[in-house]
């Protein structure tokens, strides 16, 4: 059976960064605040018109270019997203012909919050290890910046726009070696956008379609959560802690990440971060930040990658690749 490696990556961000100075004048808050409570000290924020497809492609491209040029062969594009620009076609099925691949590849898009690029890539994962596709395109893609109430200073100051991607091919060295998915629908409200399109547009009037969240009580079982996940990951591979080479997390806050960085044995400069810079941009965190790593070369052929993250539904999960 073919084993599915990450061929190449890319990534991309909106042009326009908003700091924690603008979101001052914007709502009751402050740099420090910000700062010390999550890590974060600007975001990008997608200009008018562009969309999730447009961040999309930016960052395929990307991949595909580093992914040499086989690229005519992809038949599996899978698009991880909350943000899509439209309810159908799938933003997968945007890609398809934006990107020039050819008519009758696979394409559709997850749907798992912050956890969805994990969730898309065990999918390309069992694809190809199974015979059913041979070079996947794996994209977490969002303009979190629609769906924010910009005078909730408790959730605003959080996310930001961005777009990351992997192309996966079967190959017959090691790549992803484990993955660990999980979800419980039990707490959505303590997290969730409480509207959508099937309510119906009148509804909309009543309900807020942007994120509502209890923040505090997220932390509380994300920390605990992805500590359990850490365990689940490293004892299903027999490894112990200290094994792995990097980190590279869902950039929700830094004290999270930094939880689960210590659970892990590693020392901070084993994780990549790229929260302080790019807030947390839900599915397209993790391949923002694995891209930015691969590219400044503190990813290496050869070591040992943890991918997790935790978010809305709830949902949670891990992937472990040899890179
Ligand atoms: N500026 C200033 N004060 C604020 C702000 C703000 N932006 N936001 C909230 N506060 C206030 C609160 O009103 C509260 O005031 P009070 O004590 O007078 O009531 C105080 O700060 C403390 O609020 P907490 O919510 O307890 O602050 P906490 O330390 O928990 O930090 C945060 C909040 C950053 C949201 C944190 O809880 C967190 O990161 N939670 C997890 C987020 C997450 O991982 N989500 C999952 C992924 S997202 C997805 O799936 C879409």
């Amino acid at each position: 059976m073919s084993q599915a490696r990450i061929a190449g990556t890319g990534s991309y961000l909106p042009r326009r960064v908003m700091t924690n100075a603008e979101l001052e004048c914007l709502v009751d808050t402050s740099d420090e605040w910000i700062l010390e409570r999550t890590g974060i000290a600007q975001r990008h924020i997608a200009a008018d018109g562009e969309t999730c497809a447009d961040l999309a492609e930016q960052a395929a491209r990307a991949a595909m270019a580093a992914a040499g040029p086989d690229n005519g062969s992809i038949d599996l594009v899978i698009v991880a997203t909350s943000t899509p620009e439209h309810v159908f076609p799938s933003t997968a099925c945007r890609l398809v012909e934006r990107l020039g691949l050819p008519g009758g590849v696979i394409a559709f898009d997850v749907a798992a919050a912050c956890s969805g690029f994990v969730y898309a890539l065990d999918i390309a994962n069992r694809f190809i290890r199974t015979g059913g596709a041979h070079r996947a395109l794996v994209i977490g893609a969002e303009v979190f910046s629609r769906i924010l109430d910009w005078s909730d200073r408790s959730t605003c100051v959080l996310f930001g726009d961005g777009s990351g991607a992997v192309v996966l091919e079967a190959s017959d060295q090691a790549g992803i070696l484990s993955t660990h998915l999980h979800a419980d629908g039990r707490q959505t409200s303590l997290l969730n956008v409480p509207w959508g399109v099937g309510q119906g547009y009148e509804a909309l009037e009543a309900e807020r379609g942007t994120v509502s969240m209890r923040g505090n009580e997220v932390f509380r079982v994300a920390v605990r959560t992805l500590g359990g996940l850490v365990d689940e990951t490293l004892k299903a591979n027999g490894l112990e802690r200290g094994d792995v080479d990097w980190l590279v997390p869902h950039q929700a806050n830094i004290r999270i990440m930094d939880a689960t960085a210590r659970k892990l044995g590693l020392p901070a400069e084993r994780m990549v971060s790229t929260v302080a810079r790019h807030g947390n941009t839900s599915a397209a965190s993790i391949p923002l930040a694995l891209d930015e790593a691969v590219r400044d070369g503190r990813i290496q052929r050869g070591e040992l990658l943890l991918l997790e993250a935790f978010g809305a539904g709830f949902t949670w999960g891990s992937a472990l690749i040899r890179y």
